[in-house]
């Protein structure tokens, strides 16, 4: 099975066996989902004591949760008495207690009751904490990882931090997260929303009018170990996607660019200079992809626009139709990758991010 191939300076897209091998997608958790970054959404999803999230890495169920001193822990959520999962979705507690037989556990996962166990000889509390794993913060995002071995987040994004730091994304403010399930293998809606190849064409009754692919700009030196990404210069008329006037942190071409990171393997997100756009995606076996999707505004869009929820309904509204425009894009792939005469075909210089995509994905299942 060859990633890609590359002939005559033509690089290919992935092969159709790329998205549909169940022995690949197995290699796929455990050499990229067990041992990079997962976003788990962003810092402000949970603000206040006890807030709390829940995610799956792979098919590690886990929960993040502000602690007391503000800090964020990640940690399993899979009772440590008989495997249950402890809490579903997100919401706000003291502690967390197991639906099953009432074990609980404090903020920080250590196992505060364990009703009728005091009969149990040498049974002890102290050893049934929840594992935890590894959560940094980058620019307002949350990241775990399942291997105490992964780089630092800052250091694996060091170079995107100069891009990314005159919109002070941290500061925008989240406006819905949402859970979907699509029915496509995970690497189909990776390729498709880091690349803009398509937007003008298949997006062009929503977003596809403020990403002119001419104005696409790469980085000359290539892609950096952890991320691609490529940004958009927006037209000069545009009102959507460029810097409201209150906005003092963005100057010159900026006010209108966008950029597009793709944090490898599966956070990607369209950053804007009045709104933020994000996926971050899971393999759920080889034909579905589970997707957190978020968005967010910036500050002085949230200060200083009057109707707020006009605005509101109307930018998830174009959200909403511009995903549902890439799900069936998505969805028609995998159901044709399987017939007997697909072939990847050559890809566009617009896509140079797909291309990179490939090459990180040989370099973490080679
Ligand atoms: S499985 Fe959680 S208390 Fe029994
Ligand atoms: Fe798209």
């Amino acid at each position: 099975m060859s990633l890609a191939s590359n002939t005559s300076n033509q690089t290919r897209g992935l092969s159709p066996e790329m998205f549909l091998s169940e022995e690949l997608a197995a290699v796929e958790l455990d050499q990229i989902f067990y041992r990079e970054w997962s976003c788990i959404g962003r810092e402000d999803d949970i603000p206040n004591v006890g807030d709390f999230v829940t995610f799956k890495v792979g098919d590690q169920p886990i929960i993040v949760v502000r602690l007391e001193d503000k800090s964020i822990r990640a940690m399993s959520n899979v009772c440590r008495h008989r495997m249950m999962r402890l809490v579903q979705g997100n919401g706000n507690t003291r502690q967390f207690s197991c639906p099953y037989h009432g074990w609980t556990y404090s903020l920080d996962g250590n196992l505060v009751g364990a009703p009728h166990m005091g009969c149990n000889l040498n049974f002890s509390k102290e050893k049934f904490m929840l594992p935890t794993l590894k959560c940094e913060t980058w620019h307002g995002w949350i990241y775990v990882s399942l291997s105490n071995d992964a780089a630092p987040i800052v250091e694996r994004l060091k170079k995107l931090d100069t891009m990314v730091q005159p919109y002070e994304m941290e500061h925008y403010v989240t406006v819905f997260v949402e859970d979907l399930e699509w029915n496509t293998n995970w690497k189909l809606l990776c390729q498709n929303f880091m690349e803009g190849y398509h937007l003008p064409i298949a997006h062009r009754s929503t977003v596809g009018r403020n990403f002119p692919v001419g104005e696409t700009k790469f980085d000359s030196d290539g892609a950096s170990e952890g991320f691609t990404y490529q940004y958009f210069l927006k037209p000069n008329d545009m009102n959507f996607g460029v810097a409201h006037p209150m906005n003092t942190r963005l100057t010159d071409n900026l006010r209108r660019s966008s950029v597009m990171p793709t944090i490898f393997p599966s956070h990607m997100y369209v950053l804007a200079p009045d709104h933020l756009w994000y996926l971050s995606l899971q393999p759920n076996g080889v034909g579905k992809v589970r997707i957190r999707y978020g968005a967010a505004l910036a500050p002085e869009v949230m200060e200083h626009t009057e109707d707020k929820s006009n605005l509101l309904s109307q930018f998830k509204e174009l959200l909403d139709k511009t995903q549902e425009e890439d799900r069936l894009l998505v969805e028609n792939i995998f159901e044709n990758i399987r017939g007997p005469m697909a072939m990847a075909g050559p890809l566009s210089w617009l896509e140079r991010e797909v291309h990179e995509f490939t090459q990180y994905l040989a370099r973490k299942i080679a």
